[in-house]
């Protein structure tokens, strides 16, 4: 399969990263939460491209309606700058504002607008729901009810920690994918340490492309799923030992996980697309979160928009289990056995084995990656 790497979604890569940026033509600060930094790092480095900065409010009522920015550019997820009534008070059009997190300033926002959302609207859009109990919903109604928006500038790139080597922007995985000569690469969204079923798909994918471009979520997501540090060890461990080489990139995905399963999925694709991927792993339930979403939805949104718009190509993939009379991995597709002999899998049921105490079984993961976790949840515990 003879591809070349996508074009960045909207034709271009954006890039706001000016660290000389003359921060004495400020004349406003900002706070903004561990959600907007990430959004501003990756605004500024592409991987939003085609946005500049944070929605206005055409944009942002387009994007919740029609999964559209008012160009008519596919998006789906407003990525928007909520900030809090005491400081929107003094806020005015034209300001310069220095954005602050923990004291320390990350960025430079131009204000073009502030707006007022409709966030029982955004949740039942986006979300499908507008249930509290939902952690994308409520991480939207917590935040502030005032949007700010404007251009953007990054001045200091947020520190990476162990994530460091591991960090690539769009512009340094499309040179590196180019320089291994991949001109099909896969992308592999998660949020959970990699599973057996994650395994099966990602490596189905591989059979037809040159690259797997394995790239977990680490930066927000809820409090019960696995800390991001501990799963990149057990990614690094599970590399090491299942996969070639030559045919895999690790790298993270610093966003904030939103948890609205159809949109995020995506979402999710066109980050991928961003950093160069032609192709994008959708299996069961992707960017789920309880039974907000049924098990395939995140893949029939696919059918709203053109391949060309997309740019992107999705690789759905069934829901998969390992058959203890198949003796391996299998899905609905290839297996002819009842749910009896089965083992389902999914992050959410490691979790709780780990959590337990219990030792997940081979079928359900690898003995490496099992070794780990239970490792790094133990360091935690004693933290
Ligand atoms: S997600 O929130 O990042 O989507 P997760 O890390 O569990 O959650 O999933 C990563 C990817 O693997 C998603 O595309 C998801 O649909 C897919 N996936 C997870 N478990 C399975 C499974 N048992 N069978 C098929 N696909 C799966």
């Amino acid at each position: 399969m003879k591809m070349s790497l996508p074009m960045p979604h909207g034709g271009k890569l954006i890039e706001a990263f000016n660290p000389d940026y003359p921060i004495q033509n400020t004349n406003q600060e900002i706070e903004i939460d561990s959600v907007a930094l990430s959004d501003l790092e990756l605004i500024a480095c592409g991987l939003f491209s085609p946005l500049t900065g944070f929605l206005g409010k055409e944009d942002y009522e387009s994007v919740v309606e029609s999964m559209r920015l008012a160009d008519g550019t596919v998006w789906p997820i407003p990525v928007t700058l909520p900030i809090i009534p005491d400081i929107a008070a003094d806020l005015h059009k034209g300001d310069i504002c220095r954005l602050n997190h923990k004291g320390e300033t990350y960025g430079i926002l131009e204000l073009s607008e502030l707006y007022q959302p409709d966030l029982e609207k955004e949740a039942l859009s986006v979300y499908r729901t507008s249930d509290r109990a939902h952690p994308g919903v409520n991480k939207l109604f917590e935040r502030g009810r005032t949007y700010a928006a404007g251009k953007i500038t990054l001045i200091k790139r947020p520190d990476k920690g162990d994530f460091t080597d591991v960090w690539l922007t769009p512009k340094e995985t499309r040179s590196l994918f180019a320089e291994k000569g991949w001109n099909t690469v896969v992308g592999f969204q998660t949020r959970n340490p990699v599973h057996r079923a994650h395994e099966y798909i990602q490596k189905a994918a591989l059979e037809t492309v040159d690259g797997l471009f394995l790239n977990p979520l680490v930066g927000d997501t809820k409090e019960d799923d696995i800390p991001a540090d501990v799963r990149l060890k057990s990614y690094r461990v599970l590399l090491e030992h299942y996969y070639p080489e030559t045919r895999v990139q690790l790298a993270v995905y610093p966003a904030a996980m939103r948890y609205a399963g159809p949109r995020e999925a995506i979402f999710h694709s066109i980050a991928r697309k961003n950093f160069g991927c032609t192709h994008f792993i959708v299996g069961r339930d992707h960017a789920g979160v309880g039974n907000y979403y049924g098990t395939y939805d995140a893949q029939h949104i696919f059918r709203e928009f053109t391949e060309e718009e997309l740019g992107i190509k999705p690789l759905f993939f069934e829901h998969s289990f390992y058959c203890n009379v198949c003796e391996g991995m299998a899905s609905d597709k290839t297996c002819p056995h009842t749910a009896d002999d089965r083992v389902i899998l999914s992050g959410t049921k490691v979790r709780e084995m780990l959590r337990a105490g219990e030792i997940p079984p081979s079928s359900f993961s690898r003995k490496e990656v099992i070794e780990v976790l239970i490792q790094g949840l133990r360091e935690k515990e004693t933290v």
